[in-house]
């Protein structure tokens, strides 16, 4: 005959170690996330180039892209003269438009402006767009 005072305390036990290790899942799951945004990228130096035809950036235009999975632009401000911004508003981070009549960048969150050297024209930005390398190869921009 068994004693059941002693099964049980194993019980509780063994459900303690089960509900901490569920506990501890349950954690590391909501926290990768977290990690993953917070965590400087590694190796950044070392990603490719991107690279847009000429073509698809006319004269006082804008053409906007991905760059390594965040929101970049490029523009023709003057014949051939190309460059290229990160399109991260650096006040609170919402993306910018281009507003061609203006020939300036515009964040719709506050009305952020900027102008085609990326520099703040009037809102709450503090600091101007991060500017990308740029690079002309033949018929194409490289951006990176
Ligand atoms: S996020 Fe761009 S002006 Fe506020």
């Amino acid at each position: 005959m068994t004693d059941p005072s002693i099964n049980l305390s194993e019980r509780r036990t063994f459900l303690g170690i089960l509900l901490g290790g569920v506990g501890l899942v349950i954690s590391a799951a909501a926290a990768w996330p977290v990690w993953r945004f917070l965590a400087p990228s590694s190796g950044e130096g070392n990603l490719a180039k991107v690279s847009i035809q000429r073509a698809e950036v006319p004269l006082e235009q804008a053409h906007f892209f991905s760059f390594h999975g965040k929101p970049a632009v490029v523009l023709q401000a003057a014949p051939g003269k190309f460059a290229a911004f990160s399109a991260v508003c650096t006040h609170l981070g919402c993306v910018i438009k281009w507003v061609p009549e203006e020939q300036e960048f515009l964040c719709p969150c506050h009305a952020g402006r900027f102008s085609v050297e990326g520099k703040v024209l009037g809102g709450p930005p503090p600091e101007p767009l991060e500017e990308l390398p740029v690079a002309l190869d033949g018929d194409q921009v490289l951006v990176g």
